[in-house]
């Protein structure tokens, strides 16, 4: 850089900035005709009380978000005739000489406190930019000069580029993904990435699931339906506010079924439910056939519905048969489809003996019996299902009369019921069927018990 003293400094100066020639030469012009000469002493009086400028205050470094405005502030004494410059270090830019303003940067000014008893030369910069940030100097113009220094720094938010992060995809299972978030602001922001839901990260390297993954890039290979959801990519540089950009990946695969009881047997005259377990992306399209591949549409007799379960891949296709008879006997097929594939089961509807008579003292199993049979008919509100009913109802379904034996049994005596259910919604029965459930093989039929009086 060049020094700024005197004449010699001012020309130096004009070469760097060839066009601030004329105004620097006349700024150079006046300061040789106005600063006394030190070497040349003819009045040595005025010599003796003229002191030399003097810097009176250190300029503070400044932090500074983009946009505002700030100064920066030189403070002089015994400053004479001499002249106050300010400069921009690394751009080698002359900023302001005295009260004249030499950069053509609109938003820079300076000001100057002539009340002051230490005469402060303030420069001003509106709407602070990132390219502003830097070494300010002031410099005075005696023979030697005088300079000091201030730093600027500018620090900006971070903001995600989106023209070179990644968005929304959609991938088929098994193949690799690769997302990006690029971020600018300064400091350089820090990459983060984490799923919407706390979920882990399966990250390819470490064949590792993580909360948090550091970097621009996230690779994930070999994507399963487990990594399909919302990415957030996070750019953090400590100058608020973060921000983050929600990258949704879609994992395609063809209707998996998976049936939790392939054969059901119903007596005569019950209505029956028969479900499938269906597991697709894009979601698929479901429907039922008996064996002659016919189409079951929904009657009197017929009624399907598919039911949303989590994750959001995984559905419920459920056919109700109302009053079945001997013609309802036999396969049923639950059919998946989706644009990558499709696939079916296969469900056999026998018959079973109906449950012995009920004798007629027992009130009380018949109770019991409507209140699992009205737990079941809404499987999907399993919060208020108790282990109880949850185990009645296994043996229930798994043999028409066994339940019925069972419930003789636990009725023979008082205390011996209420013992059986305690220990079936003790802490370890409560949680094993829940389990169950949460695994996709919980209770799948229902039979509705119909009660001639
Ligand atoms: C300003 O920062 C520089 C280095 O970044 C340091 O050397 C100097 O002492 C600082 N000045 C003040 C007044 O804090
Ligand atoms: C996915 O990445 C793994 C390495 O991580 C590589 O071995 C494999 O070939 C890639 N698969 C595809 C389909 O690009
Ligand atoms: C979030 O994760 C929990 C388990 O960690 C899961 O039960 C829930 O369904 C998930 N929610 C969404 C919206 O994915
Ligand atoms: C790999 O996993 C280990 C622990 O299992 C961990 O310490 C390490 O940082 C991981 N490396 C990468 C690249 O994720
Ligand atoms: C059987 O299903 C039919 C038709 O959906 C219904 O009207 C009837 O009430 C059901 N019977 C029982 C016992 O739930």
């Amino acid at each position: 850089m060049a020094p700024f003293d005197g004449t010699g400094a001012f020309l130096m100066m004009v070469t760097l900035l060839p066009a601030k020639l004329l105004l620097i030469s006349l700024l150079a012009h006046e300061a040789t005709i106005a600063s006394p000469a030190p070497s040349s002493n003819n009045n040595m009086v005025a010599n003796a009380v003229l002191e030399d400028p003097e810097f009176t205050d250190v300029i503070e470094n400044i932090t500074v978000p983009a946009g505002r405005n700030v100064k920066l502030a030189c403070s002089v004494k015994n400053l004479g005739s001499y002249k106050v410059a300010w400069m921009h270090f690394e751009q080698s830019a002359i900023l302001t000489v005295h009260n004249h303003v030499i950069t053509r940067n609109p938003r820079i000014s300076v000001t100057h406190d002539k009340h002051d008893k230490h005469k402060t030369w303030f420069l001003h910069i509106t709407n602070v930019q990132e390219e502003d940030k830097g070494r300010y100097m002031c410099q005075i113009n005696t023979v030697t000069a005088k300079t000091q220094f201030g730093y600027l720094h500018v620090v900006v938010p971070p903001n995600i580029d989106d023209s070179v992060s990644s968005s929304d995809v959609i991938v088929r299972e098994g193949a690799n993904v690769t997302l990006r978030c690029k971020a600018t602001g300064s400091p350089p922001p820090a990459i983060k990435w984490k799923r919407d839901n706390s979920s882990k990260i399966a990250v390819s390297r470490n064949n590792s699931a993580v909360v948090e993954w550091e970097g621009d890039v996230l690779t994930l290979s070999k994507v399963s339906r487990h990594d399909m959801g919302a990415y957030l990519c996070i750019a953090i540089n400590g100058v608020p506010p973060s921000v983050s950009k929600r990258i949704k990946v879609s994992v395609d695969f063809p209707p998996m079924i998976s049936i939790p009881h392939q054969l059901v047997g119903i007596p005569v005259g019950y209505n029956v439910t028969l479900e499938c377990v269906v597991e697709a992306h894009p979601t698929s399209l479901n429907y039922w056939t008996r064996d002659n591949d016919q189409m079951i549409h929904d009657s009197v007799k017929y009624k399907t519905d598919t039911v949303s379960d989590s994750p959001s891949y995984r559905s419920v296709m459920r056919l109700h048969i109302a009053d079945v008879q001997h013609s309802d006997y036999g396969m049923y097929k639950c059919i998946a489809k989706n644009p990558r594939g499709e696939n079916e089961g296969n469900i056999r509807l026998y018959s079973s003996s109906p449950p012995t008579t009920i004798p007629p003292s027992t009130t009380e199993t018949i109770t019991t019996t409507l209140a699992s049979t009205r737990v079941y008919e809404s499987p999907f509100g399993l919060s208020t299902m108790t282990a109880n009913h949850f185990d009645k109802g296994i043996r229930y379904q798994s043999d028409y009369n066994q339940i019925d034996r069972s419930e003789h049994k636990s009725s023979e005596t008082k205390s011996n019921r209420d013992r059986s259910v305690d220990d079936a919604t003790g802490a370890s029965g409560a949680t094993t069927p829940i389990v169950r459930w949460t695994t996709g093989f919980a209770l799948i039929v229902h039979i509705l018990l119909r009660l001639h009086q």
